[in-house]
């Protein structure tokens, strides 16, 4: 199938589930079409192999292993149909363990038919466009846990470090309530996104590119609200339909998230290449970044596709190297110090890859953008003509 078909879905019922109830909870005329709904798990494997189902959705009363048999089976025989649990009451340790056999989501009923609908065409579109393939460009979520981790600071220079190369880059300010890009880059809300999303209808690369502001560096930003109230304009819905319109028309999409995993922050990393996370060294955010990393992982995000910045990582507080590696269970790929000249830059609202170029802190700020390259062939295209040139010039110094 591809993105615009009606999505036909086969339902298995668990014991304890109430088909009257299931049938409730289903959105009704909507994009979703459901083929069957099937009274016992076994029942519904029998039918399965005989209907063409684009997903499975297997409904369970609470914990059940005979329903994870099903997910576990069905993920097998058929890895690119998806699965999605509905738990129809509490289910622990349901969660874990359902993406552990194979679910692409599991919702907890009761739940607004149109979270259940967002939740099943989610978990299809996740396989007819998976991220980060084909000519979508990378577009990489900057993460934390917790409040002033240096996520905003990561992900100016992180854009502007990519903008650098001649990319077209952009930066989604996506802290739709104290959003602070536009102050850390110095720029004017001339557009904000919450305009964008304010206009309706269909989102196309010539309407986005109406509400970015650019850069010196000649990095694109998409503002945040500039008032906390405008952010409700900013749906869920809305970023599905932004996101695969800017990965289409640049060659690298940066956004940075306020703390935790808000519903948005959740949208966004279903529709990201890459996950940066930024941890500070103290034990409660490296704790924090942890729970982070692990919830990436139940989400099913691959780990080698999620880089992890350890802020300043000089400080003096007696945690060392090795205690940083046992409470996060992983290296830091990149490792920022702390510097006054990070405030300065703030303050005078320059990036600190341009403040101070060969700073250590830029330079940290710089290898993570090289983490995130891309050939130039398997770009989007837009600025190889120029960076071709530019290769010609400093074809030696590049190679270096
Ligand atoms: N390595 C560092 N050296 C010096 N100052 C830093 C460093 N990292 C962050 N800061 C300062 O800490 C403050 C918070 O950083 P930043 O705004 O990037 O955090 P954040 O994670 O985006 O916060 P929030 O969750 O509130 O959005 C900023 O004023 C920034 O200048
Ligand atoms: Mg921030």
């Amino acid at each position: 199938m591809t993105i615009g078909d009606s999505i036909t879905v086969l339902v298995a019922l668990d014991t304890g589930v109430d088909r009257n109830t299931l049938q409730e909870a289903l959105p009704a005329g909507s994009g979703l079409h459901v083929v069957g709904i099937v009274d016992g798990l076994d029942e519904g494997w029998a039918v399965l192999q005989q209907t063409a189902a684009d997903l499975l959705v297997v409904a369970c009363a609470g914990y059940s292993e005979r329903a994870l048999a099903l997910v576990a089976a069905s993920a097998k025989q058929q890895p690119e149909r998806p699965v999605v649990v509905l738990c129809h009451g509490p289910g622990p340790g349901l969660l874990a363990r359902a993406f552990q056999a194979g679910a692409d989501d599991i919702v907890f009923l009761p739940q607004a038919p149109d979270e259940i609908e967002l939740a099943l065409q989610k978990a299809v579109a996740r396989r007819v466009a998976p991220t980060g393939h084909g000519s979508l460009a990378p577009m990489i979520c900057v993460l934390g846990p917790k409040g002033g981790t240096g996520k905003t600071l990561t992900a100016a220079n992180l854009a502007v470090a990519l903008a650098e190369r001649d990319s077209r880059v952009v930066l989604v300010d996506l802290d739709l309530q104290f959003g602070d890009v536009g102050l850390a880059l110095g720029m004017s809300p001339e557009h904000t996104i919450a305009e964008l999303a304010r206009t309706g209808g269909a989102i196309d690369e010539e309407k986005v590119d109406r509400y970015l502001v650019t850069h010196a560096s000649g990095a694109r930003v998409l503002l945040a609200p500039t008032r906390p109230d405008h952010a409700t304009h900013v749906t869920v819905d809305f970023l599905k339909q932004l996101y695969p319109v800017l990965r289409a028309s640049n060659d690298y999409v940066v956004v940075d998230t306020p703390p935790g995993f808000t519903p948005e922050v959740i949208a966004t990393i279903d529709n990201a290449s890459h996950v940066c996370a930024v941890a500070t060294l103290d034990s409660l955010s490296l704790k924090n970044t942890k729970l982070g990393l692990e919830t990436l992982d139940l989400m099913g995000f691959p780990n080698d596709r999620v880089a992890l910045v350890l802020n300043r990582a000089d400080s003096r507080v007696g945690l060392e190297h090795d205690d940083v590696v046992a409470i996060l269970g992983r290296e830091p790929d990149v490792l920022v110090p702390s510097d006054r000249e990070i405030s300065r830059s703030v303050n005078e609202a320059t990036p600190i890859v341009l403040a101070q170029a060969r700073s250590d802190a830029a330079r940290a700020f710089r290898a993570l953008s090289e983490r995130f390259l891309v050939p130039h062939p398997e770009r989007n295209g837009h600025a190889d003509a120029v960076t071709a040139k530019r290769a010609g010039l400093f074809g030696l110094a590049r190679r270096g």
